[in-house]
């Protein structure tokens, strides 16, 4: 490290004047990304096919003294994905970062599967989120700067019956986020993805409405609880930021143990 030089380490953090598009803003993870950024300073733009859900957390966020407009978009249409960008650039001229969140889980054995389930799931958890990736893409290696976070999951690891379509898809999006890290990197644009544990969402409400399954996977953590949408906003505004400049191609386990523990055994132990 030079010693002449003085560094602002609270600055790191910093998000004034940049442009963030949360896509799938409407709702959960992504409505709490678009709120811790927007905390941050980012000028932010809140994307979802349910655009009252869009507009009213950019309404909040404005309500809370930041920035931010609403738009309508549906990640399983290319057309929409453009125009949604090309809003973004009318708006903006510029696009800082972007994550996009929208997946489906369809919670049935491999075997019971129709072809139509598969294409649903696959459609937009992983070619949903290839084409933001892709349209976000180019603006920033126009300026040869940006960041984007891509939504793994825990899944991408290990499994339960019922769970083997959506898992594929976080495990291709874990891949699609080093390939994407891997051509975008000599352009000035960093990707990662999150990959959350048990957060309390509209995604996850069959399981938080079944005590039995609730509390069984709270147990099944390290911290024994489910993770509430906004314990995902810190790992958001880290990866917006200048805070993780040399980070790309990662996944961040944001999952309270989940992947750490080895099963569910509890041995005893001497002392
Ligand atoms: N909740 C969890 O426990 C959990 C765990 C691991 C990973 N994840 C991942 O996090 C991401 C967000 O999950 P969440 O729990 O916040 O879900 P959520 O259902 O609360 O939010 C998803 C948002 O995407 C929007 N959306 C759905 N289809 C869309 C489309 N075609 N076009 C545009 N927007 C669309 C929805 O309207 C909603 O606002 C998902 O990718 C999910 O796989 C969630």
């Amino acid at each position: 490290m030079n010693p002449a030089k003085t560094i602002d380490y609270a600055k790191l953090f910093d998000l004034s004047d940049r442009v963030a598009l949360v896509v799938g803003g409407g709702s959960g993870i992504g409505q709490a990304g678009a709120e811790g950024l927007a905390a941050l300073g980012a000028k932010l733009i809140v994307a979802d096919v349910v655009e009252p859900d869009a507009h009213g957390v950019a309404e909040r966020i404005r309500a809370a003294g930041g920035a931010a407009t609403a738009l309508h978009v549906d990640v399983r249409d290319t057309a929409s994905v453009e125009t949604m960008i090309a809003n973004v650039m009318r708006q903006h001229g510029k696009l800082d970062f972007a994550l996009t969140t929208p997946a489906v889980n369809l919670r049935k054995r491999l075997l019971d599967y129709s072809e139509e389930e598969f294409d649903r799931v696959v459609e937009l958890n992983l070619k949903g989120t290839f084409r933001v990736a892709r349209v976000c893409a180019r603006p920033m290696m126009e300026r040869k700067r940006g960041s984007m976070v891509l939504m793994s999951s825990i899944r991408a690891l290990n499994v339960e019956p019922g769970q083997s379509i959506y898992a594929s898809t976080k495990a291709a999006i874990a891949q699609l986020t080093r390939g994407l890290a891997v051509e975008l990197g000599p352009h000035g644009v960093r990707v990662n993805a999150l990959a959350p544990g048990i957060v309390a969402t509209p995604l996850t409400q069959p399981i938080t409405s079944n005590p039995v399954w609730n509390e069984a996977y709270a147990k099944r953590t390290a911290l024994g609880r489910w993770a509430e949408p906004e314990e995902m906003a810190g790992p958001i505004m880290f990866l917006a930021s200048d805070a993780s400049s040399y980070l790309t191609g990662t996944t961040i386990f944001a999952d309270a143990g989940w992947t750490a523990i080895d099963g569910r055994f509890e041995p005893q132990l001497k002392t």
